[in-house]
């Protein structure tokens, strides 16, 4: 009598952009079951807001190295230089992968790739897709393909909680239903291995370029779940979102390409901050920005693009509207003619450079789970994220845990070893605030979600110093200790927010250093090319 073939084992990826859609494709084609599961609908992940492309060296005359090195610079010398190198080193293959499943990225005549160019790359090695529609691209085909996959698909299903035994995650607790609040259907599904691939938190801040799903569900499930994270004080502020009406991102390939950044009396200013200009990187760009608007009063700098696609004004919005087709149509609805005049921008939170502490290939500090993407802390963008790379770690990565879930299942090892615990930004407990810090019960302002984002731009955004950073500590822990009562006010998603701004804040107060993202107005700071240079020399 011949037993039984064990039962192939079955991942769980929580999310749907890029990276949770190649994880859960790489690890059905590698035999195992997967259950993919989406607190939306499947193509309202973070992904199909990428407007700018998808960086990789796909180029005979680009050079791996000075991918790896432009990565690096723009970290700070915070990043991982091994993950990095796998970053780098595997993304061209990934690239060729989203090609091959259907996303077009744009051609010349001739039928070469169209080179991009953003901040902090030493080559135009951006591609992108539909002009500035990538992110719509990718999306779109990854999700073409995953329906006409084997893999199970449960929309609107909230992540509830992980579900932990004996110290290894096996399962995740879901909340089916339209919204994030009680009324949905608690419905656990068992796994072999959960996958986070929940994207960031930028509702944690008044002025954000993320849709209203990036509330850092799985990163808080993570914590929760006594998983390392770290990296937390690292969040990305993009230089340039519309300031007229709802925020819209103007790409960085819009600078890329040419445009300049003026203040209120036309002086080109971010020459000042770098040599790069305009396209130093992004967090130098965006406190340059900040700076000007504290000098005007608070009122948003200019984006001067009349100098693109030639002299004659109709020449140049034609230009604008072929190369960036996404954000011509969001300017001429707000009434602007940015081919005529310079357009109103200001910057905005944009990408959580921390998250939960991974290896290579997606494995976290707890047996059974993974993480992928913005959720997770790989290493590769240190303090500071270059342009584009942040596509391509959800490919490079993604693939990576989708195939490792596989393998780890095969090699009997299972669930594999977790990562030896490395670092972890932990609260900082033992020391506690300064008394003059500490806001006491009756001055604790009512929480709003609103309430917590302008706390939180007021006093971890771009800059940040120890009394604003202690008093968002006080309130937020004074919100989180409010009684259940109160709570009640308060749905899934702002629990998680809240626990998510009470590590970054913790983490962001414990590094009393400036560096790259994390800028400190209370610390001594020397952000030139040549003191990241030096660090990344060390
Ligand atoms: C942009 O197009 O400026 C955003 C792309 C990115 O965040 O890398």
């Amino acid at each position: 009598m011949t037993s039984a073939p064990p039962a192939a084992p079955h991942a769980v990826v929580v999310g749907s952009g890029i990276a949770g859609l190649l994880t859960a494709l790489h690890a059905v084609e590698h035999g195992c079951r997967v259950t993919l599961v989406t607190k939306d609908v499947l193509d309202h992940a973070n992904t199909r807001f990428a407007q700018g492309g998808i960086a990789g060296v796909m180029f005979a005359d680009d050079r791996t190295d000075d991918h790896v090195r432009d990565t690096l610079v723009a970290g700070a010398g915070l990043s991982d230089p091994a993950a990095v190198q796998v970053l780098v080193d595997e993304g061209p293959a990934r690239i060729r992968e989203l090609v091959a499943l259907g996303v077009a990225f744009d051609r010349d005549g001739e039928g070469a790739f169209v080179k991009g160019l953003e901040a902090a790359h030493s080559y135009p090695r951006i591609l992108h897709a539909g002009g500035d529609a990538t992110g719509t691209a990718i999306e779109k085909a990854l999700v073409a393909r995953l329906r006409a996959s084997e893999v199970a698909v449960i929309e609107h299903a909230f992540l509830v909680g992980l579900v932990v035994e004996q110290q290894r995650v096996r399962g995740i607790d879901l909340l089916v239903g339209e919204t994030a609040d009680t009324t949905g259907t608690r419905r656990v599904v068992g796994a072999d291995a959960v996958v986070l691939a929940t994207g960031g938190a930028g509702e944690l801040y008044a002025h954000s370029t993320n849709p209203v799903v990036a509330t850092g569900d799985g990163i808080a499930a993570a914590i929760r779940a006594g998983a390392a994270v770290a990296d937390l004080e690292f969040f990305q502020f993009h230089p340039t979102v519309l300031a007229a009406g709802e925020s819209f991102l103007v790409s960085e390939a819009v600078r890329g390409e040419g445009a300049t950044l003026i203040d209120e009396g036309g002086r080109r200013f971010a020459l000042d901050a770098h040599p790069d200009g305009e396209l130093a990187p992004r967090d130098v760009v965006a406190r340059a920005i900040a700076r000007r608007m504290e000098a005007q009063d608070g009122r948003p700098v200019l984006l001067d693009a009349t100098s693109l696609g030639g002299t004659d004004a109709a020449a140049r919005a034609a230009f604008l509207a072929r190369r960036f087709p996404t954000i011509d149509r969001a300017v001429r609805e707000r009434g602007l003619d940015w081919a005529r005049e310079p357009i109103p921008v200001t910057p905005a939170a944009h990408y959580l450079m921390g998250g939960v502490v991974t290896d290579l290939v997606g494995r976290t500090t707890l047996p059974g789970l993974y993480a992928v993407g913005e959720a997770a802390r790989t290493g590769v963008h240190g303090a500071n994220r270059l342009a584009s790379n942040s596509l391509l770690e959800g490919a490079v990565f993604g693939a990576r845990a989708g195939d490792a879930i596989a393998a780890d299942a095969a090699s009997g090892v299972w669930p594999a070893q977790p990562l030896p615990l490395v670092r972890s930004s932990s609260l900082p407990t033992e020391t506690p605030l300064p008394r003059a810090y500490v806001t006491t019960e009756q001055r604790l302002p009512g929480f709003s979600r609103r309430a917590l984002q302008d706390l939180m731009w007021e006093h971890a955004g771009l800059v940040r110093d120890e009394r604003g950073l202690a008093h968002a500590a006080s309130v937020i822990a004074g919100w989180r200790a409010q009684s259940r009562a109160v709570q009640a006010e308060r749905d899934f998603e702002d629990e998680n927010l809240l626990l998510v701004a009470e590590h970054l804040v913790a983490a962001a107060l414990a590094r009393r250093q400036s560096v790259g993202a994390h800028f400190r107005s209370d610390a001594g700071h020397a952000e030139t090319t040549a003191a990241r240079q030096e660090a990344l020399a060390c």
